[in-house]
């Protein structure tokens, strides 16, 4: 029996890009990065880099062989810089050599003749100035401007929405390996295979089919991995296919820290009506996206954070206007959400402005305005079997929120230095790509002649436990223990133009795919069943390794089945695609059903602030989660506790700051707090019920992203703790509620 993917982790045996052994005469890469946030530049001084013990070559842009270009949505983004720098850490030479460390060295060594240019790194600057990465988009419902002079109260108000950095475990890495016909091998730790490939292909000029990418498992990716391994990759190709030689490229922390994207920040603007009862009449923002220096995914979260704008409430009337304002940061991308928490944050607080307004608590307004059956979303769709009420419901029978209100607040009376709060947040997330033609996939099954199971597709294994969704689908379809399959690595070879495991979408899309690649080849062995047992085929029936009559009066071995279709020439293999049906979007209405379903949950956080020191912690989180039929449990709770625990991390201690010039200064672990055990708070998650999904693989649902939204309510809880303290003062909605904020917000006259 084979391990599975979890065992290998656990056990300390699992390889990462980073650990595959560099063949004989390979060789290492490090890069050579601006220091400047914007200048311009003629010639790049490599003289002094190469004469560094150890250097084999240093390359640069003129050394590329095809395009200089791996901007995956737009073309704005070089491999390597030419003539122009726009952000701090891009790289403008690649330096390869015979250690890692001489790399580096060599890196150090490179300089160019920079004239500094003008840099904007605040995304409403970047608006006022016009640097936008495409003109504004904007959402809307109803009429907003006809509801205003009705609402009851109308509160409007500005949210500061920070960075963050992915964290995960394992830095960027590629290896690249040249092919005896020219053609490249690269191990790289992407999220997305095919995207590396086509900007391989580019790079090198060669074709597609002769470049293969090959992804063993990610040491974590968060979103990181889904634009931002493409860089890598490329340069370790570039440098492979110029020097005939295997070359690895992998950051340390800190670099990758420098060099890589992180979440977007959002500056926003709302407007939030409601009327007598509490009930949403109109909301509007506008939101600023600070993209950073290039697209990269920027234009598709903007348009994930506009279909989330209503989050999981009814608003009849919604104007949401969002624009990815260009600066000189390097290129903001992908982050577990995937611009929907940003937004979600901005209504949560415009919700918390409205409660004060009215003398309401927040839950009574949420609850109020819940999403049900029959209403429409901010882009038009209609979501089925909405369980936003179902889940809120089914949270506050178990956790009961308002009597830990009640208790809150008889703790907060007597107790002047550790004052708690508390906050609830519901989820509705959409699950799919929001780009249409991303909701596809395709799974490659093998049943060998001993009867063992091999899949391949294109979903890359990062720590979510999709090989093992995936393993658990064709064991389900196959009727076979799951000791019998075993998923292989993603590889473009044997399975072409993947989607990247993104989106939440890794085992609907390729447990889907798999899916049907399973049914098929069932589908030829049946009759060899029927035929060996002596019964219509209708009766043979696979589970447990054997195959039955429906009476279970006769049996055979899967093992004896396969031998025998084997030598009845029937095929044991198949590929099979999938589509996720019934999707559509109109880019010039906004309007559409671009989501398979919905993905609900239900969450109450309680925090402390202490008084005296300044500090919060983040006590409690209770879920009510909506997994539908939940393919593997344990996987599903570690994805929620997980994702909650990063939102809780970068809504309260993890701060990313930069200097005056657009330098990185929170660019380690000791100066870039994430959350550790110590600080992780206790967590009950429960599983909704009776929650069947007939869009989802076996009536599942997608986890991957949406319960870091909980996350938020670390925010509102610490913010409901310290109202307490002083009910007198306007709330301010600047994340991260950091204990440096927190101190500085009970005592405004200290010096810090
Ligand atoms: N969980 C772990 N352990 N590591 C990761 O990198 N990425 C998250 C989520 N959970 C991630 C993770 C993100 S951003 C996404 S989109 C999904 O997993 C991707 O995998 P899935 O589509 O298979 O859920
Ligand atoms: N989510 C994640 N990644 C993506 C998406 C999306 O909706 N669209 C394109 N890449
Ligand atoms: Mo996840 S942000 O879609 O990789």
């Amino acid at each position: 029996m084979t391990p599975d993917s979890q065992a290998l982790l656990a056990r300390g045996l699992a390889q990462f890009t980073g650990d595959l052994p560099l063949p004989a005469g390979g060789l290492h890469a490090a890069v050579a990065v601006s220091p400047l946030a914007h200048a311009a530049f003629g010639r790049v001084e490599t003289t002094a880099a190469c004469a560094e013990p150890g250097v084999v070559a240093v390359l640069t842009a003129a050394d590329i062989p095809g395009l200089n270009d791996i901007g995956n949505l737009f073309h704005d983004e070089p491999l390597l810089a030419d003539k122009v720098v726009v952000c701090v850490g891009q790289p403008y030479a690649l330096v390869i050599a015979e250690s890692a460390e001489a790399a580096r060295r060599g890196a150090q060594r490179v300089s160019a003749d920079w004239e500094p240019r003008p840099a904007l790194f605040d995304a409403r600057e970047a608006f006022a100035a016009g640097a936008l990465i495409q003109p504004p988009r904007t959402f809307a419902l109803g009429r907003p401007d006809e509801v205003w002079s009705r609402c009851h109260a109308v509160v409007a108000g500005r949210v500061e929405i920070g960075s963050a950095e992915h964290v995960y475990l394992e830095t960027q890495c590629a290896l690249a390996l040249p092919r005896d016909d020219g053609g490249l091998h690269v191990h790289s730790a992407t999220q997305s295979p095919s995207v590396v490939q086509k900007a391989v292909a580019a790079v090198t000029g060669l074709p597609m089919h002769r470049v293969e990418i090959e992804v063993a498992r990610l040491g974590g990716g968060f979103g990181g991995k889904e634009d931002q391994a493409t860089l890598w990759a490329c340069l370790a190709a570039l440098a492979a296919w110029k020097l005939k030689r295997p070359v690895r490229i992998r950051p340390d922390r800190r670099e990758d820290m420098r060099i890589t994207g992180k979440r977007h920040p959002y500056s926003a603007d709302y407007r939030l009506g409601v009327d007598a009862d509490g009930r949403f009449l109109a909301y509007e923002a506008f939101l600023y996206q600070n993209a950073g220096c290039s697209a990269d995914l920027s234009t598709a979260i903007l348009e994930r954070s506009l279909f989330h704008a209503a989050s999981a409430y009814f608003i009849p009337n919604v104007r949401v206007t969002a624009a990815s304002c260009r600066t000189n940061l390097p290129s903001n991308t992908a982050f577990r959400g995937f611009g929907a928490p940003q937004a979600v944050f901005v209504l949560e607080a415009a919700i918390r402005e409205a409660a004060r307004a009215l003398q309401l608590s927040p839950h009574v307004l949420q609850q109020r305005n819940l999403l049900r059956d029959g209403d429409t979303l901010p882009y038009g769709m209609q979501p089925d079997r909405v369980r936003a009420r179902a889940c809120w419901q089914a949270l506050e029978n178990r956790f009961r929120p308002e009597e830990h209100r009640r208790d809150i607040e008889a703790w907060n009376a007597v107790n002047p230095r550790y004052r708690r709060g508390m906050a609830l947040i519901p989820v509705c997330f959409g699950i799919g790509f929001t780009a249409t033609l991303l909701n596809q996939a395709e799974a490659l099954a093998h049943v060998y002649a001993d009867g063992s199971v091999s899949v391949t597709t294109g979903a890359v294994e990062m720590g979510q436990g999709v090989h093992d969704k995936i393993r658990a689908v064709v064991a389900h379809t196959l009727g076979l223990t799951r000791d019998r399959i075993h998923v292989e690595t993603t590889s473009t070879l044997r399975v072409a133009n993947v989607s990247p495991t993104a989106a939440s979408t890794g085992a609907d899309l390729n447990g889907e795919a798999a899916h049907q690649a399973c049914l098929t080849i069932r589908r030829g062995l049946a009759p060899v069943a029927a035929s060996m047992l002596g019964v219509p085929v209708e009766s043979v029936t696979f589970a447990e390794n054997w195959i039955s009559t429906a009476d279970q009066e006769l049996a055979l071995s899967w093992e004896s089945l396969v031998a025998e279709a084997y030598a009845r020439r029937v095929s044991l293999s198949a590929l099979a695609h999938y589509a996720t049906p019934g999707l559509s979007f109109n880019h010039a209405s906004n309007t559409g059903k671009p989501f398979a379903y919905h993905v609900y949950g239900a969450a109450l956080i309680e925090g402390t602030v202490d008084a005296l020191r300044g500090t919060g912690r983040i006590d409690r989180v209770s879920v009510v989660h909506d997994c539908g039929q939940s393919l593997d449990e344990q996987t599903d709770r570690g994805q929620i506790e997980g994702a909650v625990v990063q939102g809780i991390g970068w809504m309260t201690s993890e701060d990313i700051r930069h200097d005056a010039q657009g330098r990185l200064l929170s660019d380690s672990l000791a100066s870039y707090k994430i959350p550790d055990l110590r600080s992780a708070p206790e967590m009950d998650v429960v599983l909704l019920e009776d929650a069947d999904n007939p869009p989802g693989v076996l009536n599942s649902k997608a986890v991957g992203e949406p319960p870091l939204i909980y996350g938020l309510g670390a925010y509102f809880a610490l913010l409901d703790a310290m109202s307490s303290l002083r009910p007198d003062v306007r709330p301010e909605y600047r994340t991260p509620m950091s204990s440096e904020r927190i101190f500085t917000w009970l005592y405004p006259d200290e010096p810090v």
